[in-house]
């Protein structure tokens, strides 16, 4: 899984089709996969990416639930929103808060109340998205009982993360990012894009020290 935008600058799918709800579930083959992400592009357009892919992975998580049991695919579309949400979705959160809000706090100190609240959001978000993790383990395991059981917890599971995600994504794109593109200084920009990459380069590096060693 790339978790960096070290591909070429161009975009494949339009961001208004990744929102919509409904996209088959990966077959046999080449899956569907978000679009490319920027290579070239400013903060605010690098974390639209991310809430692409956010919401790509949310309504998946979704249409794992409208199946019976356990649709086709279903263990390899667990396993790929699980491997998402557990290496890509907290570098996006780091992001957020290691480098964009500490610097709108020191130059826009009247956005606290907005980042106060999507704080709170990621909080919020932090008490759910584990138990969609513990479902989207129990369909990997492919045994029939748990795969019936994890389907119909995800009916209402899912629905509720994504309300929740859907929710702090919009308050971010209508609120942070227009502070990021105005208040920011080109000096604060170009930081945390350095700032973006290295935490990608590092997740990276353990990853492949972690696969060695297994
Ligand atoms: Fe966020
Ligand atoms: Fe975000």
């Amino acid at each position: 899984m790339s978790l960096g935008w070290d591909g070429p600058c161009k975009r494949g799918v339009a961001l208004s089709d990744v929102r919509m709800n409904r996209r088959p579930l990966p077959q046999h083959g080449k899956p569907w996969e978000p679009p490319a992400p920027h290579a070239c592009a400013c903060v605010a357009d690098m974390l639209g990416d991310c809430h692409a892919r956010i919401r790509y992975f949310a309504s998946l998580a979704l249409r794992l639930a409208e199946g019976e049991a356990c649709p086709v695919d279903a263990r390899e579309a667990a396993a790929r929103i699980r491997r998402y949400f557990t290496e890509a979705y907290p570098l996006h959160v780091a992001d957020e808060h290691d480098s964009i809000l500490p610097r709108l706090r020191t130059r826009v100190p009247d956005c606290e109340p907005l980042l106060t609240r999507l704080e709170n959001e990621h909080r919020c978000l932090d008490t759910k998205l584990p138990e969609l993790l513990a479902v989207c383990e129990k369909l990997e395991s492919g045994a029939e009982e748990e795969c019936a059981a994890a389907v119909a917890k995800l009916r209402s599971l899912g629905e509720c993360v994504q309300t929740l995600l859907d929710a702090h994504l919009t308050n971010e794109e209508s609120h942070l990012f227009p502070l990021i593109r105005e208040r920011l200084t080109p000096e604060d920009r170009d930081a945390i894009r350095d700032e973006f990459r290295a935490r990608r380069e590092l997740a990276m590096a353990a990853s492949h020290s972690q696969q060695n060693e297994d």
